[in-house]
Parts: structure tokens; C-alpha cells; sequence
């Protein structure tokens, strides 16, 4: 199942060939981000797992640098896995990861940089009494993986997270350290909730319940969250819950029960995995880093998060500024009217890479019967009520043989009474090749009384990522067109609501490419 070379993304990060799963260990360090992954240098598969590498100035240009980390120890020699850094107060950095030994035991790992003064931080260095941490009595020797970022507390001994699980009950072991050698196991999990399996790859970190900015993973006061997030291994899902920290036993406990972690929101709900933050001291917000897993086309993705200070109850999610240095040709469309059954070109050139900002508003027939039940996104674009499905159609050729509907679909008894607004992306007919997964994505977005509906795309080449209403949702989604390719690829807009006009009004961008490419080793700085 190669990846067509028109398929490739241009300005998401992957690696110049071969397998790429986690992101791990993101940080900022002296004018540089750099970014690790779970990488197999050899093959195109899952295995061998080492640490890739690369830096960039704004996170959308990449230099390719060597592997940072391989497996070559017995306490690592089944495989480099993920981790996270965390940036001391005097300046150091400590990496920590999980390393699978010899027998599949998974236990932590200490590295660091062995050069402090190089801003690439080309070489790593692996303490020589690994591994710090093994699996504690009780927890299986293979449920016990991917270390945090620590944050410090007023007691100044640093907390690490690892997720683990107990029979079904997914839950995050927290370990206290002075020095990140030598750690004490809490009597308390940070959280555990029954029935969601394996937590992979927990983040933990707070954000402001008031101000603009991310908050560096040690901060905590009154004015502030937490958000824990954990990779369901037995669905391959990223969930997260809002919630409070207990310092004085280091827990902590979800606002709302019924949405606890793993059974409430999900951070995509289309193709996403393995998420990671990390405060971003430069420009003072929190990134999150994501897989899009799918085929064998793996790539990075990212975006800044914080608390919605609208519902109270989400994240918001967006594609960081940086992305707009990318912008080049602008087009804009003022209240297109789509009427029932309808699709609408929207004439932006070539539709690969694209950034789609659009706005819809709703017009009632008057001599229609509005009312649905709750439809939610139906089998796809083609399961039309009165109230949907509506939105635009990336990645489609003239003929609409291949085409990617993005779309709102309401659900409501009558029209002042919307008792759901599903976001939804449907694959199913974005590839005529045969043998590539094609799902429909759905999701409900909270849309509040003064808010029209609104969607960012952005669209590069395989990837389609999805945000609804300012990013409180969103999907992201793997396409492998076969027709809709070069400047055969469209955007159109399209309305198969059987009850309501639509007005739409559009900003699109065409993207530029990014430049991905390998360091020059013997470039001076
Ligand atoms: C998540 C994961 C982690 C593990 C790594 C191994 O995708 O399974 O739990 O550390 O990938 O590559």
C-alpha cells in the first residue's frame, strides 16, 4: 500500500522515508523547537523503534538531524519508546523515556544532553545506572510506559506521570524525585477510571481559566486547570477531561464525572493518536503534537491549546499562527446562497493545499416541515434530513467521482429548537483505490446562541484537517485520491438539507510548501 507521491503531505512533518509513530520530548531550547518521534529507520513498519530528530525555527520548516537515540542497551534494546523533556530551572534538560528490554519489560529511562551549548543538541547521552524506574508490584511488566513532562511542586520535589492500567482500569502511576534518579511511588493514582484499558501516552498539564497565554507544566493557583489526557490503547483514541489537581496527594478529579477521561471528549475525533504538549516559553502557549496515523503515510501535526472560556467544558484547538506565513493567494466568497440539493464550485485554482476559513448561515423554508430526530452525521453525506448535511466538499475532481464532504448537520424538532449541531468529515467516497480505510467521523460541537456556525480546513494533499467553531472540535482525516490530484483537485460548496438555504461566506488561502529537508551537518551555526 505505498503513498503516491501527489499524496504526500507538504507542510505536515514527517520523516524523509519510513515508519513514524509518537511524537515525543518536544521542546524549545535556544531559538530552536525540536521535535523526537518514534522512528524505524529500516522499514516502513512498525519495529526497531528509535529516536528521530529535528529542529525548526517556527514549526513548520523542519531540518531532518540524526537519530537522537537507539536502542543499545539491554535496558532499551527492544526499543527506544516514548517520552517527554522537561527543562530545569537552571537550565538542564532531562529527557526521560521508556526503553523495552530485552524480555519486553517496559521500565524508564534517564538521557540527556551531552552538549549543552549546541542549540541542535545533536548528541544524547544515557545515564549509566538506566533503567531509574521498573514496573511497581502490581502493575503488569508490559502496562507501565511513556513518562511526562514533570512540574515541580511547592515542596520542590518534581512529579512524573506513567500511564499504566489495572485490569480494565486505565490509570496514571505518579512518582515524586529530587534529582530524577532516584523516585518515590505515590500512595494515590493521579487518576484511574474502570472499563478504558491501557492508557498510553498521559499528558498533564494546567491552563488559564483567564488569561491568553499556556502556562508552564509547573504551574498551578486558583485561577487554573488541569487537563489529563490519555491514548486508549484498546481504541486508539485520544481523550482528555477538565479537572482540578490536588496538590496535598497529588490526584486529581474531572469537573464532571460523566465525562471522565476515556468515556467524555476526545481531542480528534477522526485519525489522531498520541498526542503530547509542551509550554512553549518563547511565545508563552501550550503546542500539542499529534500522529495522523494511517496507511503508511505518518505524519506530525500541530497546533496551540487552550482552556474555552465560552463553554467552559472544552478545548480549544488551532493550527499554530505559524502556518499563515504559509498563506499565498487569497480568495474570498460573501453569502453564497446553496439552496437544497445544490453544489456550489468555488473557483480557488488547484485545491491541494489549502487553508478554508468558512462561515454558514441558515435560512428556513418557510413551507418545508422542519424537524429530525437526532441524525447525527447519518452514513455519510448522502443521508439528508431537513436540517443537513451541509458544508463543502476538498478534495474533489469536476466529475465528483472522489470528493471529501466537511459538513454540519443539525438536529432539532423545529427550527428554534436545535437540540444537536454534529460535525462531521465522510472519507467514504474520497478514493477510488480499494484497498485504504474510509470512514465517516463524527462529533457533536457545543455551538452557543450568538455563534454562527464555522469551520477551518486545512487541506494538504492526504491530510484534511477539520475544526469546528473555533477549534472546540475537531477532526483530522487520511484521503488517497486518485483522480482529485494536481489541478484536478476542487473545492465546491454543497447543501443536501431538504428545509433550509444555506449562506456561506469563505476566506481561502492556497498554501505555499514547507521546507523539510536534512540539516547540513557541516553548516556552522
Ligand atoms: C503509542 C505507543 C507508546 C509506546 C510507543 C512505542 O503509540 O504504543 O505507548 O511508548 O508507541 O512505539
Amino acid at each position: 500500500n505505498a503513498m503516491l507521491s501527489w499524496q504526500r503531505t507538504d507542510f505536515h512533518f514527517q520523516p524523509q522515508k519510513n515508519w513514524m509513530n509518537d511524537p515525543n520530548g518536544p521542546l524549545f531550547y535556544k531559538g530552536w523547537y525540536h521535535i523526537f518521534y518514534q522512528y524505524n529507520p529500516d522499514s516502513a513498519v512498525w519495529g526497531n523503534i528509535t529516536w528521530g530528530h529535528a529542529v525548526s525555527r517556527d514549526m513548520i520548516h523542519w531540518l531532518h538531524l540524526p537519530i537522537a537515540l537507539v536502542p543499545d542497551t539491554w535496558h532499551d534494546i527492544s526499543g527506544v519508546w516514548s517520552g517527554s523533556a522537561t527543562l530545569l530551572p537552571d537550565g538542564k534538560i532531562v529527557m526521560l523515556y521508556t526503553g523495552s528490554t530485552g524480555e519486553y519489560v517496559q521500565v524508564q529511562n534517564l538521557a540527556y544532553p551531552a552538549n549543552l551549548s549546541d542549540p541542535l543538541l545533536l548528541d544524547w547521552v544515557k545515564y549509566a545506572h538506566n533503567p531509574v524506574l521498573v514496573p511497581p508490584p502490581g502493575i503488569g511488566p508490559k502496562d507501565f510506559r511513556d513518562p511526562t513532562t514533570a512540574w515541580i511542586g511547592l515542596d520542590g520535589k518534581w512529579r512524573v506521570t506513567i500511564g499504566s492500567k489495572v485490569n480494565k482500569t486505565g490509570l496514571s502511576l505518579v512518582y515524586r524525585t529530587e534529582d530524577f534518579i532516584h523516585y518515590e511511588l505515590s500512595d494515590h493514582y493521579l487518576h484511574a477510571v474502570p472499563g478504558t484499558g491501557m492508557w498510553e501516552c498521559v499528558d498533564f498539564f494546567p491552563v488559564s481559566l483567564n488569561g491568553p497565554h499556556g502556562l508552564d507544566s509547573s504551574v498551578n493557583g486558583p485561577d487554573v486547570k488541569h487537563v489529563l489526557k490519555a491514548s486508549l490503547d484498546d481504541t486508539k483514541v485520544d481523550h482528555y477531561a477538565i479537572g482540578t489537581y490536588f496538590v496535598e496527594n497529588d490526584t486529581w478529579v474531572p469537573d464532571n464525572p460523566h465525562e471522565d477521561v476515556g468515556i467524555g471528549l476526545k481531542l480528534d475525533y477522526g485519525r489522531y493518536y498520541a498526542s503530547k504538549t509542551f509550554y512553549d516559553q518563547h511565545k508563552q502557549r501550550r503546542i500539542l503534537w499529534g500522529w495522523i496515523n494511517e496507511s503508511d503515510g505518518e505524519t506530525a501535526d500541530l497546533k496551540k491549546v487552550v482552556f474555552d472560556k465560552k463553554t467552559r467544558t472544552n478545548l480549544i484547538q488551532w493550527p499554530v499562527e505559524e502556518v499563515e506565513s504559509l498563506r499565498l493567494r487569497n480568495f474570498e466568497f460573501e453569502e453564497v446562497v446553496v439552496n437544497p440539493g445544490s453544489v456550489v464550485p468555488l473557483d480557488v485554482g488547484p485545491s491541494t493545499q489549502l487553508d478554508i476559513f468558512a462561515e454558514f448561515e441558515i435560512e428556513y423554508l418557510a413551507s418545508k416541515g422542519i424537524g429530525n430526530n437526532n441524525v447525527g452525521c447519518g452514513s455519510g453525506a448522502v443521508d439528508r434530513s431537513g436540517l443537513g448535511p451541509f458544508g463543502i466538499l476538498a478534495i474533489a475532481d469536476d466529475q465528483l467521482s472522489e470528493l471529501t464532504p466537511i459538513y454540519f448537520h443539525l438536529s432539532g424538532t423545529s427550527s428554534d429548537a436545535i437540540l444537536t449541531t454534529s460535525f462531521c468529515v465522510d472519507e467514504t467516497r474520497s478514493s477510488k483505490a480499494p484497498d485504504v480505510s474510509k470512514l465517516v467521523f463524527e462529533s457533536e460541537v457545543p455551538v452557543l446562541s450568538d455563534e454562527k456556525l464555522s469551520m477551518r480546513v486545512l487541506v494538504d494533499h492526504s491530510i484534511i484537517e477539520s475544526f469546528a467553531q473555533g477549534g472546540r472540535t475537531v477532526i483530522s482525516s487520511r484521503v488517497y485520491p486518485t483522480e482529485a490530484i494536481f489541478g484536478a483537485a476542487r473545492l465546491f460548496l454543497f447543501n443536501n438539507a431538504t428545509d433550509i438555504n444555506i449562506k456561506a461566506s469563505l476566506k481561502i488561502w492556497q498554501l505555499n510548501s514547507a521546507f523539510i529537508r536534512p540539516f547540513p551537518l557541516d553548516y556552522k551555526l
